[in-house]
Formats: C-alpha cells, sequence, structure tokens
C-alpha cells in the first residue's frame, strides 16, 4: 500500500553513492570491437580489440570482413568506421558476464558499399537474450545505437537476425559495465504488484543527450565514454533562449550526482530564459524531440544553478509535454541551501500517440521573483514495451496480459488523467523536498503527454481517484486506507488535539504522515475543512505544511498531511520539557514562519490571510525547519476596491488582534499582530495567556510590550536565554515585534519588512553585519509604506490590551476559539 494512494507511478529513491567520488569508474565487463579491423583501434583513449581476437565471441556461419579507405573523417569514429562484418545469415555474439547488472550495448554503423553489399540496403534485426533491441532496422548515415540493460545472467548473447533477404553489418561493439548508481529503483520502495515497472527490469534506449546550452562533448570528455549534443537544433524558439556557462562553480554533492551521472561541462552550461531585464517576461523555453509513439520515456533533467547569486532567487516551472512536471522548481532547497550544485530529476513519460516530446521551463508566478528558468542537460530514454521490445516492431502498447498483473488499472478520461497527474505532482514535490536534504532525489511518474487516449494508471485506487476529479482539490483517499495508516485511529497514535479534532500519526509505505481527523458533526468544521483543502491545494511552499490528500467518505473530514518529526513550535517553548531551543534555531523558526506568512499574504493574486497563527500552528520539521500549518481559518483578502472583508471573529485567544477584534475587519495586520505574539513567545517562552500568573502579566502581549517601551525586555526573556543573546540581536527582535503589535493595522509592518528584519536580526546574531547598530537599528523598520486600508477615527484604544478576563483555564492559547467566538460576537457579518 501507500504509492498507490499517490496514483502509483511515483518512486522517489536516494542515492547513497558516499564512496564513488570521482575517482573515475572501472568497468568490469570492457568488451571493445573493431568489427572487420585486422588490428587494435585506440579511440580516445579505449582500445577497440581487431576482429580477428573478437571472433571466439563470434558465432556465425556466414560473414564478410568489409573495409572502405572512404570513412568520413568528420565523425569522431572515423577510424572505426574504416571497415565492418557483414552479416549474412543469423549470428551470436556471446560475451561472458564478469558482473551482473547493467551494461552498456553500443552499436555503431557506417554503411558503405563493399563489393556486392550494399550496406544501405541492409535490414536487420538485434536483441539480447530477454530484449529486442532492434528490429527492421536501416541506416542510410552513420549512427552510434546506445541501449542499457540490466544483465541478469552470466552471459550476454546478442544476436543479429538479418531480415529476407537482407544482411546485417556493424562497424563497431561496445559491451560495458555501467556504475550501478546510474539508473537505479529502490526496490524496497516498490509494493509487489508494482515491481513491473521498476526502472531495474527495464531496457533503455538513450535517443537524446543533450548539452543545454553549451557545445558537444564527445565520448573522450565523459566519464563513461558518453556524447552530449548542444540543444540549439531542438530549441523551439532560439531567441528566447540564452547561454550561461560556469563550469569552474559545479559542486557535486555528498551523495547524488556525481561526474558519473554527467560532466561538469553538461552542468556547467545551461540554456536559461532570454528575459532581456524585463521583470514581466512571460514565456516558456521549449525544446522539442522527435520520439517513436507507443513507448514509455525515462526523461532525465540535469539541474545545476549556476546563474543566481544568491540563493532562493530562482524558482521556475518545469513541463513536460503541456503539462506541469514540477512547479516550482526550487534548486536552492534541491540542492540543500548551496549554489552550483548538481541535480537530476527523473520522470517516466507514460507512452502517447503523439510522435513529438516537449519540455518546457518557465517563469514560476511565485511573488516577487524574477522571470528566469534553466536548464543544464537532458537524457531522453526510451523503455521497452511490454513485449520488452524497444522497437517499434513488434507489439506496442495495449496489452491485456501486463495490466492483469497490476491489479485494477484503470482506463482514464482525459480530464481524469490530468486530475491523477496532478495528484501525483502534490506528493511529488512534497517528497522531493524531504529527499532534497539526503543530497538528491530522483523522481518519477509516467505522464500522459497528450492527455487524449485511454491512459493506464495502475493503482488499486484508480477508481476512487478519479471520483475527486470535479472538486479539483487534492488526492482523495479511501477511507479504508485511512484506517488502515492509523491503525484503525488507534488513540495511542494521537499525535496532538486541535480544536478540529486530534491528530494522529499514519503510516503509508512511503513514509509517516500527520492525519487529521475533524468531528464529522460540527457545520463549522465542515467549512473548515474545506477552506483547507482549497487553501493548501492553491499554496506550495517550503514554509507552509503540504497537504498529501484528505478523505471525506462517510461523512469523514480527514486531511492528511506531511509529518512534522518535531511538532509544534509551542511544545519546543514550554509545558513539554523538550530542550530548549538556541537563540539561532528560535530566529531560524521566526523567518521561517514569517517566509510562509509572506507567501501567503503576496504570493497569490489575492492576499490570504491566515487568522490563526499562533505557535501551536507553526510546525517543525526534523531539522526544525518551520512551516506554518492550519488554514481552516483563512480567508482571501481585500480586494483592490474593498478594505476589509467582514467576518465573525474568528482566532485565538491571546494572538488576536485587537483591532481586528473591536472592528471585525480582516486584513493581514491581523496575521501580523498575532506574527508579533508569537515572536514574543519565542523569546520568553511562555504562554501567551496565563491566568495563573499575577494580574499585569497574564497577557504576554502586554506584559511583553510594557518592558520593550521601558527598553528592558532582557529582563522576561527566556532564563535559558539569558546572556546567550547578542544585544544587537534583541534589540532588533524586539523593536520588530513591538511593531507587529501596534494598536492599528496601519503602523504593523508587512510580513515581507517583518521578514527581512528578523533575517537582519540573524545577521547581527552572527555578527556579520558591522557599523553602528543604532543606526542599523533604527533604518529597517522606520519607514513603512502606508496601506490602503483606512480604517477611520482610531478610537478605542484601551480595548487593545486583554480582551478577555480568562479565569479558569490554564492556557487558552492552543485552542481555536471560534464558538466562542461565535457566541460572544454574534454571528457572520457586522
Ligand atoms: C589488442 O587488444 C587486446 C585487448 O583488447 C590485447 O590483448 C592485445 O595485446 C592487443 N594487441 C595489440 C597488437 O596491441
Ligand atoms: C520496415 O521499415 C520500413 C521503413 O523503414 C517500412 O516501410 C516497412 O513497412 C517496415 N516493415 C515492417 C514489417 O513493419
Ligand atoms: C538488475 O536486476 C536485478 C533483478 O533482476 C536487480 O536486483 C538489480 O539491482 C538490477 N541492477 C541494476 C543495476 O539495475
Ligand atoms: C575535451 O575537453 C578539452 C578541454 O575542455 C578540450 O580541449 C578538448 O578538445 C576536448 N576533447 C574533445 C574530443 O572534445
Ligand atoms: C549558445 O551556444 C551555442 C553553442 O555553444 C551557440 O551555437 C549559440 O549561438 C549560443 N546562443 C547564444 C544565444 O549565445
Ligand atoms: C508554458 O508551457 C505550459 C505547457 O505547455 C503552458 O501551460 C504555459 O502556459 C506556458 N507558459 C507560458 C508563459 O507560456
Ligand atoms: C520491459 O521488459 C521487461 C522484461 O525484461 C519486462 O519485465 C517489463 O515489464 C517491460 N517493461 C514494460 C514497460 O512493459
Amino acid at each position: 500500500m501507500g504509492h498507490e494512494r499517490f496514483g502509483l507511478f511515483i518512486w522517489v529513491w536516494s542515492v547513497l553513492c558516499l564512496v564513488c567520488l570521482s575517482s573515475g569508474f572501472n568497468p568490469t565487463d570492457n568488451y571493445l570491437i573493431d568489427c572487420g579491423s585486422s588490428t587494435n583501434t585506440t579511440v580516445g583513449g579505449r582500445v577497440f580489440m581487431g576482429d580477428n581476437l573478437a571472433s571466439k565471441y563470434l558465432s556465425s556461419s556466414q560473414s564478410v570482413l568489409a573495409s572502405t579507405s572512404k570513412s568520413d573523417p568528420s565523425t569522431d569514429y572515423s577510424t572505426l568506421y574504416q571497415t565492418a562484418r557483414i552479416l549474412t545469415s543469423v549470428s551470436k555474439f556471446t560475451f561472458p558476464i564478469g558482473r551482473k547488472g547493467r551494461h552498456w550495448i553500443r552499436l555503431y554503423f557506417y554503411p558503405f558499399v563493399y563489393t556486392s553489399y550494399n550496406m544501405n540496403l541492409a535490414n536487420f534485426a538485434v536483441s539480447t537474450q530477454n530484449h529486442v533491441l532492434l528490429s527492421n532496422f536501416s541506416v542510410t548515415t552513420d549512427v552510434v545505437k546506445e541501449f542499457s540493460v540490466n544483465l541478469t545472467s552470466d552471459k550476454l548473447v546478442l544476436t543479429f537476425t538479418p531480415s529476407d533477404n537482407s544482411f546485417a553489418f556493424l562497424n563497431a561493439l561496445e559491451v560495458v559495465s555501467v556504475p550501478d548508481e546510474l539508473i537505479i529503483d529502490d526496490a524496497t520502495r516498490l509494493s509487489t504488484n508494482q515491481n513491473f515497472l521498476g526502472l531495474l527490469w527495464q531496457a533503455l534506449e538513450t535517443v537524446y543527450r543533450v548539452n543545454m546550452g553549451g557545445p558537444m562533448i564527445s565520448f573522450e570528455n565523459d566519464t563513461l565514454g558518453r556524447t552530449w549534443v548542444p540543444d540549439q537544433s531542438y530549441l523551439v524558439q532560439k531567441n528566447l533562449a540564452t547561454n550561461v556557462s560556469n563550469i569552474e562553480a559545479v559542486k557535486y554533492p555528498q551523495d547524488g550526482a556525481t561526474p558519473d551521472t554527467a560532466p561538469k561541462t553538461v552542468y556547467g552550461t545551461c540554456t536559461r530564459m532570454n528575459s532581456e531585464g524585463d521583470p514581466n517576461s512571460n514565456f516558456n523555453i521549449t525544446w522539442e524531440f522527435d520520439v517513436d509513439p507507443g513507448f514509455q520515456y525515462l526523461v532525465r533533467f540535469h539541474f545545476c544553478d549556476i546563474v543566481s547569486k544568491s540563493l532562493n532567487q530562482l524558482y521556475f516551472n518545469l513541463y513536460i509535454g503541456y503539462v506541469i512536471a514540477c512547479q516550482p522548481v526550487d534548486l536552492s532547497v534541491l540542492a540543500t541551501n548551496q549554489l552550483a550544485v548538481a541535480l537530476y530529476m527523473d520522470y517516466v513519460v507514460a507512452s502517447n500517440t503523439n510522435n513529438k516530446l516537449r519540455v518546457s521551463v518557465g517563469p514560476s508566478p511565485l511573488h516577487g521573483t524574477y522571470p528566469d528558468a534553466i536548464l543544464n542537460g537532458l537524457e531522453i530514454m526510451k523503455m521497452n514495451n511490454s513485449d520488452g521490445s524497444l522497437s517499434g516492431l513488434g507489439s506496442v502498447a495495449s496489452d491485456s496480459s501486463a495490466k492483469k498483473k497490476v491489479g485494477v488499472i484503470v482506463g482514464v478520461s482525459i480530464a481524469a488523467a490530468f486530475a491523477v497527474v496532478l495528484a501525483a505532482f502534490l506528493f511529488v514535490c512534497n517528497r522531493r523536498r524531504r529527499l532534497a536534504r539526503q543530497g538528491l532525489s530522483k523522481t518519477w511518474i509516467p505522464l500522459s503527454i497528450n492527455g487524449g487516449n485511454s491512459h493506464t494508471m495502475g493503482s488499486k485506487y484508480s477508481n476512487v481517484t478519479t471520483a475527486s476529479i470535479n472538486s479539483n482539490l487534492g488526492y482523495r483517499f479511501p477511507f479504508v486506507a485511512v484506517q488502515e495508516a492509523t491503525n484503525n485511529f488507534d488513540e495511542s497514535w494521537v499525535i496532538g488535539i486541535g480544536g478540529f479534532g486530534k491528530v494522529y500519526k499514519g503510516v503509508l509505505n512511503d513514509g509517516t504522515v500527520a492525519v487529521k481527523r475533524g468531528n464529522p458533526k460540527s457545520q463549522q468544521g465542515l467549512a473548515e475543512f474545506r477552506t483547507e483543502i482549497e487553501m493548501l491545494s492553491q499554496f506550495r511552499h517550503r514554509h507552509l505544511v503540504s497537504l498529501i490528500g484528505y478523505c471525506d467518505e462517510r461523512n469523514e473530514m480527514i486531511l492528511i498531511y506531511e509529518y512534522m518529526e518535531n511538532g509544534t513550535l509551542k511544545s519546543h517553548l514550554y509545558g513539554s520539557g523538550l530542550p530548549s531551543l538556541s537563540w539561532k534555531q528560535r530566529l531560524e523558526i521566526c523567518i521561517g514562519a514569517a517566509r510562509g506568512l509572506h507567501y501567503l499574504h503576496t504570493g497569490y493574486a489575492k492576499a490570504v490571510i491566515h487568522r490563526d497563527v499562533k505557535s501551536a500552528n507553526i510546525l517543525l520539521d526534523e531539522n526544525l525547519m518551520a512551516k506554518v500549518a492550519d488554514f481552516g481559518l483563512s480567508k482571501t483578502g481585500p480586494e483592490i476596491d474593498q478594505t476589509h472583508v467582514s467576518t465573525a471573529v474568528k482566532g485565538s485567544f491571546g494572538y488576536l488582534d485587537p483591532e481586528y477584534f473591536r472592528r471585525q475587519q480582516l486584513t493581514e495586520k491581523s496575521d501580523v499582530y498575532s506574527f508579533g505574539v508569537v515572536l514574543f513567545e519565542i523569546l520568553c517562552a511562555r504562554p501567551v495567556i496565563d491566568p495563573t500568573l499575577p494580574r499585569e502579566m497574564v497577557n504576554l502581549a502586554e506584559w511583553a510590550m510594557k518592558w520593550q517601551k521601558k527598553g528592558q525586555l532582557e529582563q522576561i526573556i527566556d532564563p535559558a536565554l539569558v546572556g546567550k543573546i547578542r544585544p544587537d540581536s534583541l534589540r532588533k527582535f524586539g523593536e520588530t515585534a513591538e511593531k507587529c503589535l501596534a494598536d492599528f493595522g496601519v503602523d504593523r509592518p508587512s510580513m515581507g519588512d517583518v521578514l527581512w528584519n528578523l533575517e537582519y536580526a540573524f545577521q547581527l546574531e552572527e555578527a556579520v553585519i558591522q557599523g553602528d547598530p543604532d543606526e542599523n537599528s533604527t533604518n529597517m523598520i522606520g519607514e513603512l509604506s502606508p496601506q490602503v486600508n483606512n480604517f477611520g477615527q482610531h478610537d478605542d484604544r484601551s480595548v487593545s490590551t486583554t480582551p478577555f478576563e480568562v479565569s479558569s483555564v490554564d492556557d487558552l492559547s492552543g485552542v481555536s476559539m471560534s464558538k466562542v467566538f461565535s457566541q460572544l460576537v454574534k454571528s457572520e457579518g457586522r
């Protein structure tokens, strides 16, 4: 189980290649034969043995050694092309295999006329024991065919079969071990009925191997003897693209891509969007390749951010055909916050009826980023069909036997295929992020390129998936699957209890998830449930918790999220006995959460207001990276012509914007207020409302502001931090929180300003900034651009402190108080 839920077809795996650094790969099996030649031939430092020595591998009743003096000196292999072996009957090359696993089989063809044999007219088939490599094959120009086949027996038999009345020929031949890491598949992630899709079993034919934005890389300059061709001739519109080169900058990660994946000369050049300095540029760069319809293709993208000056500048979308493969590609994150790190991503593109395969990169609509997109390298590999064939001949597609093997496979309509694919991406982007930490993730999914014809999607639950299409929301899980994942909602698996319901840990094959199960009876809950799915389906950001799916069967309201290893921020601040966080960790968490909120406020055409910002809604992953969660109360923010959104006051005690409470006017600045409270909470490590304390201390916001205004904030900070914060950093932080808590929204900074100031506080802590700290600390927040909001007269300031008398409750801040408020504030509207 597990994979099926995500629309199958998705595997992600990490490469464990700690040892194989650039030492160079030494192939165990290395048969290089210069067919027809009586002497050895050295090409690019590799010795191709003469045919006289190779004859022990060949069994053929009839063959002819041919030679020409006219081989084209412009090809790299001209010496190999001077001779050939002509095979006029079925002939077999048999090679002992020293190390099982993937091997390259490279066949070199250069047709010429020798006595009565015109090789341009030759027609034949080539196969291994398990796969047809070529059939009905003819060539009229020089060609190298490269296959990669996983050899599982101790010998390889390569059979050449001439067509009726014709013959076969060959100029040179290679059978060479491939490093295991090059094409891998994490078999442990595959459930039994999915193995048929495992790449391990696939024979591949390299159909394109392209170096974007750079010259041809010949086999001599590639550790594995591959040739990379320039991308110019595949660009649909050359004028939209420009070249960038910075080969020295390229770094290989600890694990993941190696020089064997692709050389630096590939990663160090790219084709980039030619936006000509126009920040409104909006176009894709597209490459188009001819492919054989009816086959699946493994498409490998090579990326390396050699264009950015700093991290988090480059976000772009990646398309295969007309379908989004990943949005946004965030190389800073994939490269674990380094620039110029070599990365690759694998996708499997489902077979289609189209004979063109298009690949595009284009700008991401992520707010505030300059339109830019790059691609460094691309490999397109044809996968064998269900008959084990890589050739158009033989039977293609529509194979009922294979379908049975996979269990239920559903032919889905255009729309369905599309939605399933999108659902798959949702998960993939999520997974990729998780794996990026480990150095590299590889992901593959078959895409329907043209989305047209009936498309096979293998999944036990495909039928369920298709049911959710009209809602266009997220991935819908069957209830039984959720039950199974949570051990039937085992109470001992509960990891949290919120206003909405209980949160369980869930285990899917792919990993752990968090399962939030709402109380089915609450109408209010239903609205929040829908909001949450809608919001999270729209927003993808590394500082927002990702939704993996949902379940609404049987009146259930279940949301399935990525699992956040370290739980809530709140639990790390007080009350749980967890070790206390360092100041830097806290600042990083603040910055992460601020990024998430900033994105919500600005990342979309319409601002989204979270409305329930609190430490219990900021979750931490295993690296303590912060992600904002719980979008149940979110609302789309003010329209241009509207200054506020009127709605029943909702939110959590202690965090609530007093202005919002007074006026029921909702703007982004309400989130800023709540975030300011969170900042003080992080600094002081105490509940925002603590009724057990003396009256003036009950409300943290009020209490902290008092000390901040006196300039003595250090008096009330978390004892664990005393003496451990640089005064400048603390001052900056205190000022930022203070600004957030301004009585009136107009006086508060935007989330962007807050983010900026927190980053500044972080730098001050790192002491990377020299100069006069006083000057620094006044410049930052001072000039806030006035907002559109015009809230009229500023009366009623007294209300801005403790809005409620709280008596017998320990800590209300953890609970969404929607119910309480709807009683206090008389239902919806004003
Ligand atoms: C040709 O190459 C083979 C191995 O590839 C080697 O054993 C042989 O000595 C070479 N012959 C000559 C003449 O160099
Ligand atoms: C073999 O290929 C040729 C074109 O290269 C095509 O015309 C012919 O129909 C093919 N034969 C078969 C049996 O498919
Ligand atoms: C080759 O296939 C076998 C299974 O037959 C698998 O165990 C092995 O990992 C594969 N090797 C590679 C390099 O794909
Ligand atoms: C290999 O690379 C070097 C330097 O990058 C270059 O001078 C040489 O011409 C290349 N060789 C081939 C065959 O392209
Ligand atoms: C990019 O590089 C290729 C080959 O290196 C060259 O043909 C092409 O003209 C270059 N394009 C631009 C826009 O400079
Ligand atoms: C980029 O290509 C995709 C897929 O073809 C398309 O949906 C999208 O609108 C294109 N974007 C631009 C800016 O042309
Ligand atoms: C490719 O061939 C293998 C047999 O070597 C087979 O198991 C696999 O299912 C084939 N792939 C597809 C996509 O049918």
